[in-house]
């Protein structure tokens, strides 16, 4: 069809830098994300919930400035040598700190915001499942009540995927004449959106659509541009919980700047619907959205193109490969209802899919070891955790024991929100996470992309969460078993692709 053929040119143009101000240069553009970023790597604008535990790593543009932290509401301390925030604040409101970056002679400081709430729409990462991967343009009412069906009956929505989003082509041919009203395909959907809102409501899931901030989808529906209050209300009608917003067909609108005003306009409209929507930006990491896109209203943004099932991607095609390369070094920009999607997982895919099957060296497919590292990373990463296998169709243990590991999805839904910290990668190429656990736990995991078994030894000095001079009671979540006491160094056998996770409490 022609829209993927679009898509594909989009993403083969645009995957030649990850996070590519660069390919979308603009002055607007590089003007303003300098300015967003101003001295600082890391989110400027932050959140946490009443009485959990908050943590708030400081990282500055310059690696050789100084950073330290003055004006700290009660209950938060600095902790200077390994400089990040952490405490707990019990009153909700808004509080701001100011971040001293010095290097030399001079000293700027920086404003960071904290908003505390009992009600931050995304405390921790959504978890659901999303239908372009094996369905695309064959989604229907009948399949959205099967999915719905499907993700109660297999125990994924007590695992805690509650979110059925549909993706793209569930449009009509345009939207209603004089009022602009977005309606749905009338095949597919013949009882309108609300209708299937409602099923998916009375199986106690929550209900997402898709749409897009340029004239048309990606796969060429009418998109948004221009009718974002008249879309907004109409979701808001339908009792629509997500919207996850694309950036196709935007006329030349390709810098930061641009997509910024287009997510912001819809964040607005969503704001004044009437109902809570939670806002998934899908503009691919292109523009850096971790840098901006908290001030639109998103709560998620994409950071990649669409993953592809496999382990390592043709020109343009995401595999695992190069999710762990626009993933892996963002990790100060996520946080609690500030996350960081590294796109649908295809664990349970097995190269049958639709849209994710092509691109990708070899065959479609991956092992069991490497959709276990796929959900494991996604995991450490604090990402969203969207299935889009075809649930259709019965599910084999295997695959269903991967995507319900309680002690993974434990990590992904820690209420700190803390992305994994990437620490290093050696000569074999095994590499080195770690990821602070609100309980004063600590996740480390070690990921090995090269192609063969390593043996590795994992060197407390290196995790500054952990101390090397005290023993610590260590649990593979992988395996779900105990393994051991360890102290200073842990020994471990990571095979090719493989990722071990271990939680290490004192
Ligand atoms: C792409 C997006 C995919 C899917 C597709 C639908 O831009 O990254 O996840 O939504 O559009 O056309």
């Amino acid at each position: 069809m022609n829209f993927m053929n679009i898509f594909v040119a989009v993403a083969v143009s645009a995957s030649v830098v990850v996070g590519a101000q660069d390919v979308f240069a603009s002055d607007n553009g590089v003007a303003f994300l300098k300015e967003k970023e101003g001295h600082l790597a890391c989110a400027k604008k932050v959140y946490s919930l009443p009485g959990v535990r908050f943590m708030h790593k400081i990282r500055p543009v310059d690696a050789m400035a100084e950073v330290s932290v003055s004006g700290l509401p009660e209950g938060l301390v600095w902790n200077a040598s390994r400089r990040l925030v952490e405490g707990v604040v019990d009153i909700p409101g808004e509080y701001y700190y100011k971040v001293n970056v010095e290097n030399g002679d001079s000293t700027v400081q920086e404003t960071v915001s904290l908003t505390v709430s009992p009600d931050l729409q995304q405390p921790t990462p959504f978890m659901g499942w999303l239908s372009w991967n094996v369905v695309e343009g064959d989604i229907s009412d009948e399949v959205v009540r099967t999915v719905a069906d499907a993700m109660v009956s297999t125990g994924l929505k007590d695992a805690g995927y509650d979110y059925l989003v549909i993706d793209d082509l569930w449009q009509a041919k345009a939207r209603e004449e004089g009022t602009g009203f977005p309606s749905p395909d009338s095949i597919k959907f013949p009882d309108g959106m609300k209708a299937v809102a409602d099923y998916v409501h009375s199986k106690g899931l929550k209900f997402g659509i898709y749409s897009d901030a340029g004239s048309k989808t990606c796969a060429g529906c009418f998109g948004s541009y221009g009718f974002e209050e008249v879309d907004a209300k109409a979701y808001a009608g339908w009792d629509v919980d997500l919207l996850k917003y694309d950036y196709c067909f935007v006329d030349g609108a390709d810098d930061a700047l641009s997509a910024y005003t287009r997510y912001k306009a819809m964040g607005d409209a969503l704001k004044s619907s009437g109902r809570d929507i939670l806002l998934y930006m899908c503009e691919w990491g292109a523009r850096e959205p971790w840098k901006w896109g908290a001030e639109t209203g998103a709560t998620t943004w994409r950071c990649t193109y669409d993953t592809r099932d496999g382990w390592n991607g043709t020109p343009g095609g995401i595999g695992i490969v190069q999710s762990v390369e626009g993933m892996k070094d963002i990790w100060p920009y996520s946080g609690v209802n500030r996350f960081n999607d590294a796109d649908m997982m295809c664990v349970g895919i097995h190269g049958k899919g639709k849209s994710s099957n092509d691109l990708v060296e070899g065959a479609p497919g991956m092992t069991q070891t490497e959709y276990r590292t796929q959900f494991a990373m996604w995991c450490m990463w604090s990402s969203p955790l969207t299935l889009s296998f075809d649930l259709r169709k019965p599910i084999a243990e295997d695959d269903l024991a991967i995507m319900t590991n309680p002690e993974l999805i434990a990590i992904n839904q820690d209420p700190m929100g803390q992305q994994a910290e990437f620490i290093g990668e050696d000569a074999n190429g095994v590499q080195l996470y770690f990821k602070d656990l609100a309980n004063g736990d600590v996740a480390v995991a070690v990921l090995n992309m090269g192609d063969k078994t390593q043996e590795y030894i994992i060197d407390f000095s290196r995790i500054d969460a952990l101390d090397a001079d005290i023993p610590y009671k260590v649990r593979d979540l992988q395996a779900r078993t105990d393994a051991g006491v360890h102290e200073g160094i842990m020994n471990v056998d990571v095979a090719s692709h493989e990722t071990k996770v271990y939680r290490l409490s004192r």
